[in-house]
């Protein structure tokens, strides 16, 4: 696959009902913390477009698609470790990622840990409705144990590795000997998981470009109607060292 062109289609069918489901299995040797699961976060994710889970939804095939294609990749190359990027700030990064890595873990196959590494403007917590005490910035800079960082959202096989505390100097952490060698540990430690990180914008950031030589591939959320051409092309040309392994285009209302 060249592309992931048309990834994401329009999708205005009325919503079914969430059906959060108990946390479990991957990261069980590890004391994550589950989320609680009430009504509220039923309410919250929807606004927030987390669609994948839903059994017969038109929104939830797209990503299912999606699945599809990325995980023919990553299984057939080995790939273990997927950083969704695109060109500027509200292309729709954490929504792809979010959506990816749950429909993802929907095949029974496989989990997902989904790591925020957009660590000056984390959402990845916000968007499952929850305000995690610590995060990778505090395992990496406070020495707490990583344990305590993981948190489960109400997916099955799904565990969330929020960012912490905000950095503003972040390309430099996510270089740092630490991070690499947590880099390394996340991809090697679960033969059937897949890393998904949620990326900062390549065009305003470095720290995608600083990040890319703990990456296997990446996937470019392209947002419809905003994205320019001139921009797509900048973006590709500065991940010109990774695997890009498609892009998805986002939002085609
Ligand atoms: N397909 C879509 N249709 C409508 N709204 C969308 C869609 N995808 C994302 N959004 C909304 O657009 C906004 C930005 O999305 P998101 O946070 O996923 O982008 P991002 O690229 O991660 O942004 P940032 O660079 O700030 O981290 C959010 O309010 C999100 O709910
Ligand atoms: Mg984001």
């Amino acid at each position: 696959m060249d592309r992931l062109e048309r990834a994401l289609e329009k999708s205005r069918r009325q919503r079914a009902a969430l059906t959060p489901h108990p946390a479990e299995s991957a990261e069980s040797a590890c004391a994550a913390t589950d989320f609680t699961v009430d009504p509220m976060h039923g309410t919250l994710m929807e606004s927030n477009r987390i669609v994948a889970h839903r059994a017969r939804s038109a929104e939830a095939d797209v990503y299912r698609q999606l699945r599809t294609q990325v995980l023919q990749i990553m299984n057939q190359s080995g790939f273990k470790a997927l950083a969704i990027t695109s060109p500027h700030y509200g292309d729709g990064k954490t929504t792809v990622a979010l959506n990816l890595g749950i429909s993802i873990a929907l095949d029974l196959k496989q989990s997902v840990l989904l790591v925020d590494l957009d660590l000056r403007k984390p959402d990845l917590h916000r968007y499952l409705g929850v305000t995690p005490q610590v995060g990778l910035t505090d395992y990496l800079l406070n020495d707490t144990p990583l344990h305590d960082c993981l948190m489960r959202p109400p997916f099955e096989r799904v565990s969330v590795l929020p960012a912490g505390s905000v950095m503003d100097r972040s390309s430099e952490l996510l270089g740092a000997p630490k991070m690499i060698a947590l880099a390394r540990e996340m991809k090697a430690r679960y033969p059937d998981r897949l890393v998904i990180y949620d990326m900062p914008p390549v065009l305003t950031q470095d720290d995608p470009i600083a990040f890319l030589p703990q990456i296997d591939a990446v996937l470019v959320v392209v947002r419809d109607g905003v994205t320019r051409q001139d921009d797509l092309k900048r973006c590709l040309t500065a991940l010109a060292g990774a695997n890009v392994i498609g892009t998805a285009l986002n939002d085609c209302g």
